[in-house]
Parts: structure tokens; sequence; C-alpha cells
């Protein structure tokens, strides 16, 4: 985990940067915001920010946001009141930490943001194949490439290949080639020298360079459009990589790492994606399996995201009962681990009794897993028991759903809200209208009807709002 400390490093900044770096952190430092931007520019990256609650934040996000950097910030600060506080968070960060420092918050706020923490959690036999697998080819410096349908675990997989690899002490660098429009995802990855394009104000190193010496995760790598896919191979083959508007090829050390929920070979069939890139990429193939194929996990997954969450909300770590327990295991986990760690999640906060027991686990829609135990306990909890229970179910309606899920519904009503206008719908949306097709062909083949594209009348009444 990467730190970097913005402000003046007084005694208790001081301290707490000492907590930090015992828990493993690198921390580099510089006093002004407008420093921050440009270390972060320059490819020195940091997985958070810790910044002085005298810094004006909301400036150094908007500064970082203007370039796509996207890093979480979190406020500290001596002598910070309520105000002060309320201030930081308002303008963006994600927690304050007062000073004089608690060496548990430190911890707590380091290992909230450091996903490199999160273990790899397998029992069953068909996982252990696979990781067995990974342990083989994690030293060497093999492209690989991790297959499997969303949710199964292939950051965390990725994460635990760099983790065993020798680059281990270097930077992990990802970049989701499915978030970013492809006109930006050229100078993410590629970086650009000042001029290159309108709004290129500065120099600005990229992801492959960031990640020098280390491993570049290239998540959803089927979404790269060909003309991108053209030099990404030329940068994994020759190990040189050109920024967008530079004159001379800069030399990279990376180890590549790419994901797919799509099959690749069927995209080179269809003509999205090349085929010697699918080479180079595949050099070892990682499929991760189905939840519902390796039910042995299920119950290790289970308790461990207990005790993670029980620890999280600061409440005491419930054993899951055996019904529970055979609940979890026979249902089908269509959204895999994800869906799991979700309903894990809500299991601790609602659980009631001495154990989490089935009516504990619920589906982001509010069902149990189980038809059995139906929440008719609720109608007998009196007008506070409803009201909260209706209150419950409206947040429910939101927290615990994937962002897939979120996601899925958030496009689907854009599109009809547009009379299924592509165009329009991914304006709105602020995604490119590949990426809104190929969402829109993954929904259709999940068996989701789409909003067919009607005539003009949809496209004028959108111009003219
Ligand atoms: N083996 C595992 N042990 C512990 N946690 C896991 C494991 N596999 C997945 N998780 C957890 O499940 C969630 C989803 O995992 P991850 O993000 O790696 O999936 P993914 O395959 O990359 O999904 P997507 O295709 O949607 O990007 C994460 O919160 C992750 O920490
Ligand atoms: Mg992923």
């Amino acid at each position: 985990m990467r730190l970097l400390v913005v402000g003046r490093l007084s005694g208790q900044l001081a301290t707490a940067v000492k907590m930090a770096m015992a828990h493993g952190a690198k921390v580099s430092h510089v006093e002004r915001g407008d420093q921050a931007t440009e270390q972060l520019r320059r490819g020195q990256g940091a997985d958070l920010l810790m910044v002085d609650y005298r810094v004006d934040i909301a400036a150094l996000i908007a500064a970082n946001e203007n370039e796509r950097i996207h890093v979480p910030v979190v406020a500290c600060g001596v002598d910070a009141d309520a105000t002060d506080a309320a201030n930081a968070i308002r303008a963006g960060a994600k927690e304050f930490i007062p000073l004089p420092p608690e060496a548990d918050l430190i911890a707590a706020v380091l290992s909230a943001v450091a996903d490199d923490e999160r273990p790899m959690i397998s029992a069953d036999p068909s996982m252990k194949a696979v990781l067995q697998l990974a342990d083989q080819v994690a030293r060497s410096e093999a492209s690989i490439l991790i297959t499997g349908e969303s949710g199964v675990g292939k950051e965390v997989m990725a994460r635990y290949l760099h983790a065993g690899s020798k680059r281990s002490e270097r930077p992990f660098i990802s970049v989701n080639c499915a978030a970013i429009p492809d006109n930006l995802l050229e100078s993410e990855l590629f970086g650009h020298e000042k001029g290159a394009f309108t709004g290129a104000m500065a120099r600005r190193i990229g992801k492959f360079e960031e990640a020098d010496g280390g491993t570049l995760l290239l998540d959803e790598i089927s979404e790269m459009d060909v003309r991108l896919q053209a030099k990404l191979l030329r940068a994994i083959q020759e190990r040189v990589i050109d920024r967008v508007g530079g004159t001379r090829p800069v030399s990279v050390d990376i180890r590549i790492i790419a994901t797919s929920n799509r099959d690749l070979a069927k995209s080179v069939a269809e003509g999205s994606f090349r085929e010697d890139l699918l080479y180079r990429l595949n050099v070892v193939n990682l499929r991760l399996p189905a939840l519902r194929e390796r039910p042995g996990d299920i119950a290790v997954l289970a308790d461990h995201f207990v005790k993670k969450y029980a620890a999280a909300n600061g409440v005491p770590v419930k054993p899951i009962s055996a019904d529970a327990k055979r609940a979890l295991v026979s249902h089908r986990w269509n959204g895999n681990v994800r869906e799991l760690e979700n309903a894990m999640h809500r299991a601790v906060l609602l659980a009631v009794g001495p154990e989490i027991d089935v009516d504990a686990i619920r589906l982001p829609d509010g069902q149990p897993l189980s038809a059995g135990a139906h929440g008719a306990a609720v109608h007998d909890a009196g007008p506070a028991g409803r009201a909260a229970h209706v209150a419950d179910a409206v947040t429910r309606a939101h927290v615990g759903q994937t962002v897939a899920q979120m996601e899925k519904t958030l496009i689907l009503d854009t599109l009809s809200h547009c009379l299924g206008n592509r165009t329009h719908a991914a304006n709105i949306l602020g995604i490119s209208i590949r990426t809104l097709r190929n969402k829109l062909n993954e929904y259709a083949d999940d068996g989701t009807s789409i909003p067919a594209p009607q005539s003009g009348v949809a496209a004028s009444g959108y111009a003219a709002a």
C-alpha cells in the first residue's frame, strides 16, 4: 500500500506516518495539494492520500479528478473540531482521522483501503487445483489470463499471483478497460505528452510506466477496442510504449495479467478481439469455477465474511447455524462470491439471536434464501417495528445489490427513458456506445428483454430537454 501524505509533517502527523509504516505502508510526502497532483501525474502513484485538513481538499480532489486520477483521500488533523471534520468529509474525504493518532484507527483505515490485504480463501478441491497451477506460474514472467463469471474472484486471484511473484515488492496497478472510454483509455495506459490533445495540459505518465518493475492488471480486456489492442500487442512484444504525442519509445518492464468474463475465443471469431493478442495474453489460463461449481468453498467463505463484517461493524462474531449453512450451500449463487459476500454482510447486521440463522440471510430484494422462514414475524412487531421494516426494505432495494445489478437497472431504465435510443442513453450514462451495446448483449444473453430503438420522436424529445 502506497500512502502519500499531504501537509506539514509536524509531530502528530509524523507519528501517524510511523504507525502507517509499521503496517507496511510505503510513505511519501509533499506539503501542498498541487504537489500531490503533480506527483501522481508523474506516475508516482499512491493508493491513499492522507491529507491535513488545512489543505484545500476539495480543490485537490477536483484537480485529480480533472486528470482522471482517482485516489481516495482521508483527512487528518490536530485540534480539528467537529466542523472541520465535517467540512473535510463534505469536500470528499472518505474518513477523518483525529490526531494524535490511534494505532487501531490507522490500521483500520489502511486495511479498509488496501485491497491487497484481501486473502484468498478456499477449501474446495476444484479451486485447490486452480491455486496449485497459480502457485506454479506465479514466479514466472508469463502473461496470465484469468477467466470466469462476474464475481468469482478474478481480481483476488490477480493480486494473489502478484503477491507470489518476484515482483511483489513492486507496484500492482490495475486498469479497468471497460470503465474508461476508448479515447481516454489510450492515454490512461500509455500516458501522454503535454499538448498531445486538447486538455493535455501537462505530461502524464500512464499505467504501464507506473507499473514499471511490477504487475499490470488489465481488467475486462475484452472491452478494449481493436485499434488499442494493436498498440497493446506492441507494448507486450517489444516491451516499449509510446506516450500519446510522444516522439520516442519508452521501455517498460512489466508483467501482464488480464481478466475477462467473456469467452475471448468467441470474441476472436466475431472479430472484436485480436487473435495474436489472445495468444500473447493467454500463455497461462486460469479459469475460476463459478461458486456453484465449488460448493466446498461456500462455508469457509461465509465464515470469513462473517468475521470480516463483524469486525468492520464492531459487532460480535456469531456462528452460522447448521440450517443456515445448509441453505447457503444449496443456494445457486449466480452473483458468485460477491453475492455471497453481500448476503453475509447483511446477515451480520440482521441476525438477532446468538447464531446467524437462515432468516438473517437475505437476497438483495429482501427475500430469504429458503422459502421456509418467511419474514411473517415482522408484522407482530408493532408500529415501530413495521416502520423500521419498511425503511429497511427501502434501503435494501439498494444496499446489498451488486454494482452490476444497480448498473443493469440504471442502464435499462435510462434506455427505456430514451425510448430505446442507444446514442442518447449512452450520452446520459456517460459511457461509450460500444460499452452500452456490449452490456445490452450481455443482458440479452441472460434472457432480459431490451427496449428496441424507436424512430425520430424520442431523439428530438431528448435534444430539446
Ligand atoms: N477466494 C476468495 N476469498 C476471499 N474473498 C473472495 C474470494 N473470491 C472473491 N472474493 C471477494 O468477492 C468479491 C468479488 O471478487 P473479485 O472482485 O475478485 O471478482 P471478479 O471476478 O473480479 O468480478 P468482476 O468480474 O465482476 O470484476 C470481492 O469482494 C472479493 O474480495
Ligand atoms: Mg474484477
